[in-house]
């Protein structure tokens, strides 16, 4: 178990060394190691990826390339970060995964925001069926939040948090380009989610809500750490699905008239590679999560990094292995056999338990059908570990390619030091992925006079959208534009 730790306490920044831990004969050892290859990525690579996700970013930004552009820079118009004078009470709304999220938030001028939040379920015929389902759904959980709060007929502004790729044109309306994390219901694509939800409202017509703000989970994570840390200049979820957004300088946002300031970027990087730029480092693993998911062809970066398919992934080795015999003694479990059995969240536990012995990754094992010896557990925690580390590394080239076009932007200065507010389940429990991933950035980045800082960021849908409608509310207002009013 020693040479465990050791080798746990390096982030793996050459090919992974399991030789010594091993308790198998030298040829299911080559077998495995040959197996895993696929997964390994050279400091070459990344480096050459790193630089491909520049070149898209710029390809995103540039008003004749964004057309053809797969990463596609979405200008999400928080202009301006909260400066802890927000105030008021305020409704969030948060929209992204498999539940539904109601919180009513009080700001109050830079104290810690009081919450009280209610969570719904998002079941599988919501998300997959007609959109009108899917609002009205979400309208009849907001209904039901405010009889319990009493606060039915107060108008509150709202935040709403929809984590999808949206064509934004003002704070307050966005266009879904495509769905993304397994959700397909119909008629909302290229529909503005916004209107789609006030037309849901209106049809119970016992609810009163101004929308006042429509924001992705990434911007929300900003804000939120930026209330708390002043430096914080992105936000990056690794969760069910992945992506991240930055302060852009608007003269560089050709998409958008004025070059005065700055202009909040969601860059939806989940999308990287879906015109074959990945293609050198996919495998036939990647190949076959792509092929069971809803969206083929599609998020093919986010693939293999994020929460949905990392477990998948696993899975598929496993199979593979067991098929070739070096595994639970060439017999697959049902369990093993299903799509999707094999749970993110027990990489995170298989690799969190590894220092403390293998009865955790028995159990998880067991629960699967799976009689597991010593020696096929160490071959789990191996491809485990393969996995998410390809996914921290794949991640840290995409914040390393950010931290490089920011530092363009201040080339005034001699070290440019910035805070990355990051949310979501495999960056939180994760025993080391965090870790390996800001490793990695370090080293992405050296030599360059940039310091990459990751911060935890709380409640980025909540607090954060409640910021981000708070700036909204008094930009609006600012401009003499009066007191929002919204619907
Ligand atoms: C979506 C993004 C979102 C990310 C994290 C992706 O699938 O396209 O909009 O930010 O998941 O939730």
């Amino acid at each position: 178990m020693s040479k465990k730790s050791n080798k746990m306490a390096e982030p793996k920044a050459t090919k992974m060394d399991f030789n010594s831990a091993f308790q198998r004969t030298p040829s299911v050892i080559f077998h495995v190691k040959q197996s895993m290859e696929d997964f390994y990525l050279s400091d070459d690579t990344l480096e050459q990826i790193t630089k491909q996700m520049e070149e898209e970013m710029v390809k995103g930004l540039g008003k004749d390339t964004n057309e053809s552009a797969k990463v596609k820079m979405l200008p999400s118009f928080v202009q301006a970060l909260a400066d802890g004078s927000e105030n008021g009470t305020f409704l969030a709304l948060d929209l992204g995964g498999t539940n539904f999220r109601v919180l009513l938030v009080k700001l109050e001028h830079g104290e810690k925001p009081e919450m009280d939040s209610q969570i719904y379920k998002m079941p599988e015929e919501v998300i997959t069926g007609s959109g009108e389902k899917l609002f009205d759904h979400i309208a009849q959980c907001m209904a039901e939040f405010l009889t319990r709060l009493n606060m039915k007929h107060v108008k509150l502004p709202v935040g709403f948090t929809f984590s999808f790729p949206c064509q934004q044109d003002r704070i307050d309306t966005a266009r879904l380009i495509s769905w993304t994390k397994g959700f397909s219901a119909e008629g909302v694509e290229g529909m503005d989610v916004v209107s789609l939800l006030r037309e849901a409202i209106d049809r119970r017509g016992d609810i009163k809500v101004a929308i006042i703000a429509v924001v992705n989970d990434t911007v929300g994570t900003l804000m939120s750490c930026a209330y708390d840390i002043r430096d914080c200049m992105a936000g990056l979820i690794v969760g069910t699905g992945s992506n991240c957004c930055y302060m852009e300088k608007m003269k560089n946002v050709e998409l958008l008239p004025g070059d005065e300031g700055d202009m909040c970027i969601n860059m939806e990087w989940g999308a990287f590679g879906d015109d074959g730029a990945l293609d050198i480092i996919r495998n036939g693993y990647d190949r076959e999560v792509d092929c069971a998911s809803l969206n083929k062809g599609k998020q093919l970066y986010e693939k293999m990094i994020s929460g949905m398919y990392m477990g998948e992934l696993v899975r598929l080795v496993l199979c593979k292995l067991t098929d070739d015999k070096v595994l639970f003694d060439g017999v697959a479990s049902e369990s093993l056999k299903t799509h999707g059995k094999f749970e993110t969240a027990f990489v995170s536990q298989i690799e969190r338990n590894v220092p403390n012995g293998y009865t955790a990754l028995q159990n998880i094992l067991h629960n699967l059908g799976l009689g597991a010896l010593h020696s096929d557990c160490e071959i789990v925690e191996y491809v485990c570990e393969a996995v998410s580390t390809r996914a921290a590394y794949l991640c840290a080239a995409g914040i390393a390619a950010i931290a490089r076009k920011i530092r363009a932007n201040y080339p005034e200065k001699e070290e440019l030091e910035f805070t990355v507010g990051v949310d979501g389940t495999v960056y939180r429990k994760h025993p080391t992925f965090a870790k390996n991933m800001a490793h990695k950035v370090g080293q992405l980045t050296e030599g360059r006079g940039i310091n990459v800082k990751f911060a935890l960021s709380y409640d980025g849908s909540g607090k954060g959208a409640a910021l981000i409608t708070a700036v909204a509310a008094r930009l609006h207002m600012e401009k003499g534009k009066g007191e929002i009013v919204g619907r």
